[in-house]
């Protein structure tokens, strides 16, 4: 299998966003990788989704690996820059970042 670079997993469950906003990133978060050529290739990213991260509020949450970044209250154009300058420029959009997952030590 070729790798990946990264995974994006997106919560589409209703009590982080009781309106399931959730549902409809997912979607178009497959047309922005297409978009950005991020399917294919030594970039290419995995999209998943998850009925509930534990978080349960302030979503709809996105969560990057192998970062580790949470992203809370991710709106379409928050998700388009997600994938623009963090997928695909490698810089986290720090100012939308709740938590993130300590990365283990080499
Ligand atoms: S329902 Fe989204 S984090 Fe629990």
């Amino acid at each position: 299998m070729e790798p990946y670079s990264r995974h994006v997993i997106i919560c589409t469950g209703g009590y982080c966003s009781p309106e399931r906003l959730g549902r409809s990133l997912y979607t178009l978060l497959a047309s922005l990788l297409q978009r950005e050529g991020l399917l294919f290739g030594a970039g290419r990213v995995k999209r998943g989704e998850t009925p509930c991260l534990g978080v349960c509020e302030g979503g709809p949450i996105v969560v990057v690996y192998p970062e580790g970044v949470w992203y809370g209250g991710v709106t379409p154009q928050l998700l388009e820059r997600i994938v623009v300058e963090h997928l695909k420029g490698g810089k986290v959009v720090e100012e939308a970042v709740f938590h993130r997952i300590d990365q283990p030590r080499e």
